[in-house]
């Protein structure tokens, strides 16, 4: 069985009646990791596995097809940031190398932590790595990396939505749900195709969708502190283009006026954070409130 864990392949042998515990277990060990911190991705499906993990037999749920992605922090890469830090605050102030080095490294964990452990486009529809390189660009976005960084946000798995299973028709006119954000990110997809499939949706438009969907890794309903928080990210988000030069690259990959100008009606970003469910890819369903 191949495991994918960060730039490598890693290889282990079937276990006869091994359970996903159990699996878990001995991904754990390898990785010198505690298995209390490490995240499976089964790719199409199930899905995100987290402890407590279950005891089901691997075989259930695992096909030749299955992509397994593993993600964890060995104990010792930890531990080599807990006693920078323990050092770095028992230096005097005089030491100043230290210190920054200290904070270099920590920026270095922390952007490793508080990021978008796994990103996958959806990849039954057209031109699947385009999507991937859009999602890739959002989750590089230095304002919403500092965003995630400063707000300690984690998010599983980052993924595209399928346009047609998000559209719907009633009297009003057409309603477009434009992101989810499923247990408080565990998943959150993004709406980055315009209904035709043809086309992209435009950068800022669905990085600022991103905003609203990060808001509801704390905040489940659409109320004062959810606002509040989404308008301080995207405030900081904003500010980061400003640092970064502000510059509005007319010409670039993901630049779609025409989506922009469309976005004042006939969206909704969702129906507020959602919990539960079996998700595959490409076919969660949002609960109705
Ligand atoms: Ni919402």
């Amino acid at each position: 069985m191949k495991v994918i864990y960060r730039d490598q392949i890693l290889e282990f042998d079937p276990v006869e009646d091994e359970t996903i515990a159990q699996f878990a277990a001995r991904l754990a060990a390898h990785i010198s990791a505690d298995v209390e911190r490490i995240t499976l991705l089964l790719m199409p499906k199930p899905g995100l596995l987290k402890w407590p993990f279950s005891e089901r037999a691997l075989a259930q749920v695992v096909t030749d097809k299955t992509r397994i992605k593993l993600v964890g922090t060995p104990n010792a890469e930890v531990k080599k940031l807990d006693d920078m830090g323990a050092r770095a605050r028992q230096q005097r102030p005089s030491t100043k190398v230290q210190a920054s080095k200290y904070r270099d490294w920590r920026k270095v964990q922390e952007e490793a932590q508080y990021t978008f452990h796994v990103i996958e486009p959806l990849p039954y529809l057209p031109n699947p790595e385009k999507s991937r390189r859009f999602l890739q660009r959002l989750a590089n976005d230095p304002g919403i990396k500092a965003s995630m960084r400063k707000h300690k946000f984690s998010v599983g798995l980052l993924t595209e939505m399928n346009p047609i299973e998000h559209t719907s028709s009633t009297h009003e006119g057409t309603s477009r749900t434009l992101g989810l954000n499923r247990n408080k990110g565990e998943v959150i997809e993004l709406r980055l195709r315009t209904d035709a499939y043809d086309g992209y949706r435009d950068y800022r438009v669905v990085r600022k969708t991103l905003c609203h969907e990060l808001s509801h890794n704390v905040w489940g309903d659409h109320d004062r502190n959810f606002w509040d928080l989404t308008k301080e990210i995207e405030r900081e988000v904003e500010r980061n283009d400003t640092l970064h030069g502000g510059r509005r690259l007319t010409n670039e990959e993901f630049y779609n006026p025409a989506d922009a100008a469309a976005l004042d009606h006939d969206h909704a970003h969702d129906h507020g954070g959602w919990t539960g469910g079996d998700f595959v890819l490409g076919r969660s369903k949002q609960q109705e409130p």
